[in-house]
């Protein structure tokens, strides 16, 4: 018999302070950089993101939406035999967030590790996650996408700290008889590593270079579409389906405006695109899960629908996932 694996549960969490866009133009003009909640709403969709306070962390993030996934999903930390934490925010150099959760969430003793592939993060934890259920590794897993970006945002930098928010998503993925993840399709070009990068790194005791997010907007978007474009058709064809059989598309919410040039170009019109980018920013590895359990809980997204998952982000990263919810 053939084996999958599939989603049983889903959960989120967004911290508590949420600001508009006319709250971070306040807070932004007070230190002299100069937004309007026009621009930012024209050139990215982006209405209100989410910031964490300075004593909370990502794994603090992702322990909450694991707790809600996991009570969906009917499973007892106990239980889970795998945590993958898909971050490019983590609590500490090492160990990983996905063991600092672990411990908070009560299930030691399972497979722990963390996925860095920024905002691809969570297509890349996902594929790993189904490959281990796949070949008998795991049989309960828990995936999660965990940020708190306000931390390496540089609030000097207009083009890039209007952007991203705060938050975290997770899913319970468990051995199944029936479909489940149906394909999936990753890559990475280390060539384009200086278009969105934080190049700091801790060196002798020291932060040694720029410890803040840098982004080459324009390169990001260009390379962005047409990958995204490629990804989609890909991970279709490797399960004999075509965009017209998709329920949903679920892309990594970064800009409005590159989720309007990708499903364009699939011929989907927006109203089968999952938005969540309006109230949540960027959340780069959180804002795939962050917006599947937005939709499974207001019940846009219902059980047997068929969803692409895609993604871009630094590295550069990028990929897709096909699934039955
Ligand atoms: O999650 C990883 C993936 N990341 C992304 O997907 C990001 C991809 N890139 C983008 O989303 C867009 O390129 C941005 C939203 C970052 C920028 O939008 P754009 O339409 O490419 O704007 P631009 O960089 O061409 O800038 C246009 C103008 C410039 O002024 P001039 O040179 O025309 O006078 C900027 O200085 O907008 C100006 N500008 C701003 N103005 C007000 C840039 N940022 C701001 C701002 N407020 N926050």
């Amino acid at each position: 018999m053939k084996l999958y694996s599939r989603i049983t549960g889903t959960g989120s969490y967004l911290p508590p302070r949420r600001l508009t866009n006319a709250d971070l133009v306040a807070e932004l003009a007070a230190q002299g950089v100069e937004t309007t909640d026009d621009w930012i709403v024209e050139r990215t969709g982006i209405r209100a993101r989410h910031f964490a306070a300075p004593n909370v962390s990502s794994s603090d993030l992702g322990l909450e939406a694991a707790r809600n996934a996991l009570q969906a999903a009917g499973v007892l930390p106990q239980e889970i035999d795998l945590i993958i934490v898909a971050t490019s925010t983590p609590d500490m150099v090492f160990p990983s967030t996905a063991c600092i959760l672990q411990n908070k969430l009560g299930a030691n003793g399972s497979t722990a590790f963390d996925v860095q592939a920024v905002c691809s993060g969570f297509v890349y934890a996902l594929t790993l996650a189904d490959a281990m259920i796949k070949s008998g590794a795991a049989k309960k897993a828990l995936v999660i996408g965990a940020e708190v970006f306000s931390r390496i945002l540089d609030f000097k930098d207009r083009t890039t700290c209007v952007l991203f928010g705060d938050g975290a998503g997770a899913v319970v993925l468990e051995a199944s008889e029936t479909p489940g993840i149906l394909a999936s399709d990753l890559h990475a070009d280390g060539k384009y590593v200086g278009i969105l990068c934080v190049p700091g790194h801790v060196s002798g005791g020291q932060v040694l270079g720029n410890p803040l997010l840098k982004m080459d907007g324009q390169a990001v978007f260009k390379l962005a579409v047409g990958l995204l474009d490629e990804a989609a058709r890909v991970t279709l064809a490797k399960a004999g389906k075509t965009a017209a059989d998709i329920d949903w598309l679920l892309p990594h919410q970064a800009n409005i405006r590159i989720m309007q040039s990708t499903a364009r170009k699939l011929k989907m019109p927006m109203d089968k695109v999952i938005v969540t980018v309006d109230q949540h920013g960027n959340t780069s590895a959180a804002s795939i899960p962050l917006a599947l359990d937005t939709a499974v809980r207001s019940g846009q997204v219902k059980p047997g629908e068929l969803l692409l998952l895609e993604a871009v982000g630094g590295g550069f990263t990028w990929g897709a996932v096909l699934l039955t919810l």
